[in-house]
């Protein structure tokens, strides 16, 4: 199946043939996977609704196109390759008749325990192995998978777990990442308790950790495959039948579940891995995200698996047990394309080169950037130092509601530029608006990102709230899907991502609604009221700079700031723990009562210019209160 392109000129003709004929595009596309029945009609779409359907009645399931479809030809060749946190602990290479083995014994596991197609299984588990093969055993009978990244707290898995009504939970006893060894099974157990609908929780056993197991809910993974056989037949999907449930964050204080179904998923998902890092075979990929996140979905486990490749997996953290730790594992494994986040190599530029010089580096191919805009700097650094100036880099823009990369370089066929994501792949049709929603077109113009027509691994819905989705994305400007970030065509005609115009921040790579962190300190007593709002950070791109109304009675400033932030590490998680946070008299407010984040996102930035007509506030007064609290002179 060659859907690889191979030259500029056939990423022009493609991308050609992609807008013109789009159905006979991806019709083509979709030919070469395995189908137990085809399509009838390959799009149907209505953006009001929204309702989109690819490959319409079309049956199949994603695992036999990973499995079934290859096995004859490459079942010995490495699927996946687990690096542990510990670098003198053994790797784990399992080829994919072993995958397809623990996939179908799992699955078969699911089953007896009552796990049935359309039912919700929660993952909370590490970056191990088995994190890869319960999602793909969920895949294989027809369960939807939701995963959870294993650093949210147990208020936040709840939330989760409530929201889709999930029958079961897939866990492990605990989670080594550097030098922790997080108790991940007890904030299940936590999380339980606040929830009725989980009938069995599966643990497996990784860390040795004490853990309760509650009888007649929790079971041991090991023991429950022990009897099963490790063979079976995939369960028939339909095309449209929903694939996984991934939450994130929105400008409203709860995340939403973004629902992607089948088989649009899968065709786009392999067809994106295969051109964006020109995969061929025998060449070993990495991809740095968790599986929590979209990217490690698409990126770790769908599309490489898709495309027969082969994968590495990665349990620990990037300064373990130090900073060269990354470019040890690349040595290693002669890894060919890195896969990494704008946040990790800026934090990793922080060490200097010493950390790189033990390693080579030279089998990397192709290194990637995907998860926040990168800076020219940090584009530079790992452009010249880590891919030594001969590797493409791909700056690749998507979203946990694209499904798949939308806008990149296809590496080493069209053209890099720093700091830009540049054209967008076959069958993607951007284009940027002003605030009334009128494209603009030609070179050169700022505005908003949106997208015309619908591509295969869209989302379908918000789980659970179908208008939730048309408000968020389809409502705003009526006809196209709206991004949420905004864009910059230059006078090459290249797409530069400029970040998130709405209420989403991005921390480290991470997307957090300021109502998401809001809500969480406003759960502690003494706060009255907060606002949130991002600010530029070196490491992660963007910091989290908190403004809290509260009662000090008994409490110091310090005592209490160290108290709020605890409660936001209870209610979401560490990643959303605010960097800075200043206790002030009031909030500024426009006379409807709106809280004035422009002026906010100033202080926190230090940027004190143009601080805009501040006379209309209902209260200017407290203006020059918070500048002053925050250090800064009026
Ligand atoms: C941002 C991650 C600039 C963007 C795959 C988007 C980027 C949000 C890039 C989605 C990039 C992602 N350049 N910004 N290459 N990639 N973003 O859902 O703001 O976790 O809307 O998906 O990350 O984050 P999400």
């Amino acid at each position: 199946m060659s859907q690889k392109i191979q030259s500029l000129s056939g990423y022009y003709h493609e991308y050609q043939k992609s807008i013109h004929q789009p159905e006979q595009f991806w019709s083509r596309i979709a030919q070469g996977f395995h189908w137990k029945k085809p399509w009838d009609n390959v799009l149907s779409w209505d953006f009001e609704g929204p309702e989109i359907k690819w490959f319409e009645n079309a049956k199949l399931n994603i695992t036999e196109n990973i499995f079934e479809r290859y096995l004859f030809t490459h079942g010995d060749k490495t699927a996946i390759i687990w690096e542990p946190n510990e670098p003198n602990e053994a790797e784990r290479r399992i080829s994919y008749s072993e995958l397809y083995e623990m996939t179908c014994q799992f699955s078969n596991a699911l089953e007896s325990q009552g796990i049935q197609k359309g039912d919700r299984v929660i993952i909370y588990m590490p970056m191990i192995p088995e994190a890869a093969v319960a999602m793909l055993a969920c895949a294989r009978v027809g369960a939807v998978h939701s995963v959870v990244f294993a650093g949210f707290s147990s208020t936040a898995l709840a939330d989760r777990i409530k929201d889709c009504k999930a029958k079961m939970v897939l866990t492990a006893d605990g989670n080594f990442r550097g030098t922790k060894n997080i108790p991940v099974k007890a904030v299940v157990d936590e999380a339980l308790a606040q929830t009725q609908t989980v009938e069995k929780v599966i643990v497996y056993q990784r860390t040795q950790t004490a853990v309760e197991m509650k009888s007649g809910r929790d079971l041991w993974w090991h023991e429950v495959i022990a009897n099963e056989p490790k063979a079976n037949t995939a369960a028939t999907l339909d095309a449209e039948d929903l694939l996984f449930i991934l939450y994130t964050s929105g400008s409203t204080g709860k995340p939403k579940g973004v629902v992607h179904t089948t088989a649009g998923y899968m065709v786009y998902t392999h067809y994106s891995f295969t051109n964006v890092f020109q995969y061929s075979q025998g060449d070993v990929y990495w991809c740095t995200a968790d599986v929590g996140w979209i990217t490690g979905h698409s990126y770790i486990v769908y599309g490489p698996l898709l495309a027969g490749a082969t994968t590495v997996m990665f349990e620990g953290v990037p300064t373990y047990p130090d900073p060269g730790r990354f470019w040890a594992i690349v040595d290693k494994y002669q890894v060919n394309q890195f896969y990494t986040a704008p946040t990790a190599i800026r934090a990793l530029q922080a060490y200097g080169l010493e950390p790189l010089a033990p390693y080579s580096l030279d089998s990397l191919k192709v290194i990637g950037s995907v998860g926040e805009p990168i800076n020219e700097e940090a584009w530079h650094w790992y452009h010249d130092h880590i891919g030594k100036g001969k590797c493409p880099l791909v700056d690749t823009w998507w979203q946990t509601e694209t499904g798949g990369i939308m806008i990149s370089p296809l590496a080493g066929i069209t053209p890099n530029k720093p700091a830009h994501a540049s054209l967008p792949l076959p069958g993607i049709q951007p284009l940027i608006v002003d605030a009334e929603g009128n494209e603009l077109k030609g070179n050169n113009v700022e505005g908003n990102l949106c997208i015309k027509f619908p591509w295969p691994s869209m989302l379908r819905t918000t789980y659970g709230d179908h208008k939730r989705c048309k408000e968020t994305y389809f409502s705003t400007y009526p006809g196209m899907y709206f991004t949420g970030d905004g864009a910059k065509r230059d006078h090459d005609g290249y797409l530069r991502i400029l970040g998130r115009v709405d209420d989403v921040i991005n921390v480290s790579g991470h997307r957090m609604g300021t109502a998401e962190v809001e809500n969480a300190i406003n759960e502690h007593p003494k706060v009255v009221e907060s606002a949130v709002v991002g600010f530029p950070h070196n490491i992660k791109g963007q910091g989290i700079y908190a403004y809290v109304i509260c009662d000090l009675e008994g409490r110091t400033e310090e005592g209490l700031i160290k108290e709020i932030k605890e409660t936001v590490r209870k209610i979401i998680g560490p990643i959303a723990t605010p960097d800075e946070m200043q206790i002030v008299p009031g909030l500024p407010k426009t006379r409807s009562g709106k809280i004035m984040r422009r002026i906010l996102r100033k202080v926190a930035s230090k940027e004190l210019s143009n601080m805009g007509d501040t006379s209309t506030l209902l209260n200017p007064e407290v203006v020059d209160q918070i500048i002053k609290g925050a250090g800064l002179a009026p």
